[in-house]
C-alpha cells in the first residue's frame, strides 16, 4: 500500500527564510490574507468551541485575531497562550490585545511550535489555523506528538488546513506547480490533516470540508484519548 505521505510536497525552506518571510508580512497579512482566511478560520474556532475558564494554546497564531476570540472566549478566569516563530506577528497580536485590553489573561511566545516550550498536560484546547501545512512532512507527526503532550487527557484540538483529502482538482494542482517553483512565497501546501491526526493518536471527534477558491479546506476537531 502507497504511503499516503509521499504524495504531500515537501517544505525545502528553511525555519530562518520562514521567520523572516512571516517578519515581512506581519504588517499587511491582515490586508493581504488575513481578510479571507477569515471564515475557515472562524469555523475552526467554532469547531473548537472554546469555554469559560479554559486554557487554550493556538499554535502559529500571527496577527492575533483568533488568540483575540479565543481571549474572549474563555473569560477573565480563563487562559490562552500563543506561540508564533515571527517576532513581527508576536508583537501584531501583542498591540492588537493591548488595545483590546485583554493581555492580562494571555501569554505569547516566540518559538518553534516543533517543541513547545509547556508543560504537559496544561491545556484543555489547541487551535492551529493554517499553521501545520508549514511544516515538512516528517515535522508534522513531532508537531502533533508535542500538542498531545500538552493537551490534558480528553483535551481537545482543532486543525484548520489546506486539504489533499479530496478529490485533487486543476486548482490544486496548480497550486502545488506554484508551491514547488516559489516554495518561499507559496509556503502552504495541502496535507492529510484527518489522517495525520489519527495517526498521531488522536481521536477524530468531526471533520468539516470547505473550499477555499477551488482549494479543499479541511477543519478536524479531534480529542486526545482519555
Ligand atoms: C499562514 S499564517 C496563519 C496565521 C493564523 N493562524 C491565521 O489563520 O490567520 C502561519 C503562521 O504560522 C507561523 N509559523 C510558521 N512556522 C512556525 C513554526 N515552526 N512554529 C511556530 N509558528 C510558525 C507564522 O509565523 C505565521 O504567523
Amino acid at each position: 500500500m502507497r504511503d499516503y505521505k509521499l504524495e504531500i510536497s515537501r517544505v525545502v525552506r528553511s525555519k530562518e527564510k520562514a521567520r523572516a518571510s512571516y517578519d515581512r508580512l506581519s504588517r499587511w497579512y491582515d490586508l493581504l490574507s488575513g481578510r479571507f482566511e477569515r471564515r475557515y478560520r472562524d469555523a475552526g474556532l467554532r469547531m473548537l468551541d472554546a469555554r469559560k475558564g479554559e486554557v487554550v494554546l493556538e499554535i502559529g497564531f500571527g496577527t492575533g485575531n483568533c488568540i483575540l476570540a479565543l481571549a474572549n472566549a474563555v473569560g477573565a478566569e480563563g487562559k490562552v497562550c500563543g506561540i508564533d516563530i515571527s517576532p513581527g506577528m508576536c508583537s501584531v497580536a501583542e498591540t492588537k490585545l493591548r488595545k483590546a485590553g485583554l493581555s492580562d489573561r494571555v501569554n505569547l511566545q516566540c518559538g518553534d511550535a516543533a517543541r513547545l516550550p509547556f508543560e504537559s498536560g496544561l491545556f484543555d484546547a489547541i487551535l492551529m489555523s493554517f499553521t501545520l501545512e508549514l511544516f515538512d512532512t516528517p515535522e508534522i507527526p513531532v508537531v502533533l506528538d508535542e500538542c498531545r503532550r500538552v493537551l490534558k487527557s480528553g483535551g481537545r484540538i482543532c486543525v484548520v488546513a489546506m486539504s489533499r483529502g479530496g478529490k485533487q482538482g486543476p486548482i490544486l494542482r496548480l497550486y502545488e506547480w506554484f508551491h514547488k517553483k516559489l516554495p518561499s512565497y507559496v509556503d502552504c501546501r495541502p496535507i492529510f490533516a484527518e489522517k495525520m491526526m489519527d495517526d498521531a493518536g488522536f481521536h477524530i471527534r468531526n471533520v468539516v470540508s470547505m473550499n477555499m477558491w477551488g482549494l479543499p479546506v479541511e477543519i478536524v476537531l479531534a480529542q486526545k484519548q482519555t
